[in-house]
């Protein structure tokens, strides 16, 4: 059994939120029980912020407080989901040992008060920390409510600090062997950067001009393999003590500093925190896009969205609050692409603290709100869409994104700093979202073999074995699609020299030799002859065996290719080289898709239905502001209403339909 069938065999579909009874006297307690259970409560998070409760001085342990939580939630039939607290440390392990607090580039401490103030190569806060989730995982091994462990939380510290930089160079002699590797990878001839001994080296702090690039992303790959090495500390102590209860850790969607596709392999169950802005257009298909990442991390089988908003949030500048009925859209979302379990930050909201302004499950204003309604019909609802469990979202299209290549692509001093690896996932993404095509998120080093199309938005960093499985997929009969500045750098990051991208040159049939950032908009033509324009970034391109599907009409580059398809081998691959209009990205993807032969979960799909299929159940969920009629092409029942229709189903905003073919 995966990590995740462990949590949802004979409890169905997870529901819940963190809870932290800490911040309460006893007699809510109760409340809170019988609240939930009402709820369809399945699942909380205790004690993701309770390390000062638990050790309130250095060495001593109060667990009566969460003994009374555990028996009372296990008599509940509620699981915990029992965090190790070692997020935020206690005041005391600051004042005492300030050497755990982390500093920023300028060398300047980052104190308590707050939270997340520890260093993560620091061996003092490794220590307290394995010692309190030592003490923890003993004190709870066996009881009956602890069904999950929750290291930490949402990981992505940083710490510039003599103790890290010991740390980066072990990591650094590990990963070069020498310091002649090292200069020869840093490119040290530049700049006179050589270094002449380890000890000269260190963090990129703050310096009076630009840092080297590959020292800067040697140091992105430090950090997050430093912050991992300390979660798998504590995941080690954990597993000594309880080697079945699963582990994970709270991700946060396409978050730069922690590569999730090395975390993901360390975990047993992939957890993601959520929070779409209200007030962005494109946050449904951005969600999906986070929440298809999520499925890709836990290698295609269910995840767990850990955190989402009930309602609005506190830290956005001007937090607009979730529209009755999107609490359960959004929810829904998340299952229908892949989440075994929906919960909630938080439970009962706070009066007091940094937080006392976000939305919870139960509201300040208490259980009869039409917030809290909502959370107990979802809730409830919920009980009935067991079936969806353990279900796949089977997709025929692989997304391409890592995190060196984002790292390397984003360093300071590009051709253009509006070229970015998320944004450009996400404009690739939009067009096979728009269209009810499913996608999985994969790493570059993925098997390709199974996708009919794979699509590379960006992969600026590229290794020889990745260039090479692309290429070799294209000849095998797959279909690709490629963005723009892709396959520049090496994973040193040097330019690989020669028309570009030198890797990729051959399968895409074309070459480029100049990047070149435009100042507003660009006029493009298909070679049918309609216009379109482009934006931000061109390339001086020539096809060498390509077609030219679309040129350039402006400028210097009149009458160059700015869209490109190769048949090489079996197969075909495109090339972008650009960053058109969405309508005319749509149109590169339409004609991607008909080439690999793939089509859509609904013939015609309204803008703003999202459709996707989990198992036997196609998911239709309406973001947009107007009424709309889709046609799932035969006769099907609603798993949430019961209803059995044939032909159009009606969804008004916000509205979802589950349905199931019946004959
Ligand atoms: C998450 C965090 C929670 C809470 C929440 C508020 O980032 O894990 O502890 O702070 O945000 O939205
Ligand atoms: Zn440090």
């Amino acid at each position: 059994m995966s990590g995740l069938e462990r949590l949802t065999a004979g409890r169905g579909l997870l529901f819940g939120g963190d809870y932290n009874p800490e911040q309460w006297p006893e007699e809510v307690w109760a409340e809170d029980a019988a609240l939930m259970r009402e709820a369809g409560v399945n699942l909380v998070t205790v004690g993701v912020f309770s390390w000062a409760r638990l050790e309130p001085e250095p060495g001593a342990r109060d667990f009566g407080w969460l003994d009374r939580v555990m028996d009372l939630m296990a008599g509940a039939g509620i699981a915990v989901d029992l965090a190790t607290p070692t997020a935020s440390p206690p005041p005391w392990l600051g004042h005492l040992r300030p050497e755990t607090l982390p500093e920023d580039a300028s060398g300047h401490r980052l104190w308590y008060g707050s939270r997340n103030q520890f260093c993560p190569s620091s061996p003092g806060y490794r220590e307290r920390a394995l010692g309190i989730v030592g003490d923890l995982a003993a004190r709870y091994a066996g009881h009956p409510a602890l069904a999950l462990w929750h290291v930490g939380n949402e990981y992505g510290q940083i710490c510039h600090c003599d103790v890290s930089a010991q740390a980066f160079r072990a990591w650094l002699e590990r990963r070069y062997g020498g310091l002649d590797a090292l200069n020869a990878a840093w490119g040290t001839t530049f700049w006179s950067q050589r270094y002449s001994g380890w000890a000269e080296i260190l963090p990129p702090r703050r310096a009076p001009y630009l840092v080297n690039p590959t020292q800067s992303l040697d140091w992105q790959r430090f950090c997050s393999d430093a912050l991992l090495d300390h979660f798998r500390a504590e995941r080690d102590v954990l597993r000594e003590h309880t080697p079945d209860i699963p582990v994970t850790t709270n991700f946060m969607g396409l978050f730069k500093p922690v590569d999730a596709w090395k975390w993901a392999a360390e975990e047993d169950v992939v957890s993601n925190d959520c929070y779409p802005d209200p007030g962005d257009p494109l946050a449904p298909a951005r969600t999906a896009l986070v929440h298809d990442l999520m499925r890709g991390l836990a290698g295609g089988r269910p995840w767990l969205l850990m955190e989402q908003a009930a309602g609005a949030v506190n830290w956005r500048p001007h937090n607009l609050p979730k529209p009755p009925g999107q609490l359960r859209l959004e929810s829904l979302q998340a299952l229908a692409r892949g989440a075994d379990g929906l919960c909630y930050f938080q439970w009962r909201a706070s009066r007091f603290g940094a937080e006392r302004f976000h939305s919870a499950m139960v509201p300040h204003a208490g259980p009869d709100t039409r917030l809290h309604r909502e959370v107990r019909t979802h809730g409830r609802e919920l009980r009935g869409l067991g079936e969806v469990a353990g279900q796949p979202v089977p997709a025929r299209v692989a997304l391409v994104f890592g995190w060196e290549s984002w790292w390397a692509l984003e360093e300071p001093a590009r051709p253009s700093d509006r070229l970015r690896a998320d944004e450009q996932l996400l404009a690739y993404y939009l067009p096979l979202w728009e269209r009810g095509v499913a996608v999985d998120v994969v790493p570059p080093d993925a098997e390709l073999g199974g996708y009919a199309l794979v699509v590379v938005p960006n992969l600026f960093l590229v290794t020889d074995r990745e260039a090479d499985a692309l290429t070799a997929y294209v000849r095998g009969g797959g279909t690709l699609v490629v963005g723009p500045f892709s396959g520049v750098v090496d994973p040193d990051g040097h330019v690989r020299t020669g028309r570009f991208p030198a890797p990729l040159r051959a399968v895409l049939g074309a070459s480029g030799e100049e990047w070149l950032p435009a100042a507003g908009e660009v006029g493009c033509r298909w070679r049918e002859g309609e216009a379109f324009t482009a934006h931000t970034w061109t390339e001086l391109m020539a096809a060498e065996g390509a077609e030219a599907v679309a040129e350039f009409t402006g400028g210097d580059l009149a009458g160059r290719p700015a869209v490109l398809r190769h048949r090489a081998g079996d197969g075909v691959a495109w090339y972008v080289a650009t960053l058109p209009e969405p309508a005319a990205l749509a149109e590169v993807m339409a004609r991607a898709l008909a080439d690999a032969g793939v089509r859509g979960e609904v013939a015609e799909l309204p803008p703003g239905v999202e459709a996707v299929r989990r198992g036997e159940v196609l998911f239709l969920l309406n973001h947009g502001a107007a009424t709309a009629r889709v046609d799932p092409g035969g006769r099907c029942e609603d798993l949430l209403t019961g209803a059995v229709a044939d032909g159009p189903v009606t969804l008004p905003p916000r509205a979802v339909a589950a349905l199931r073919r019946r004959t």
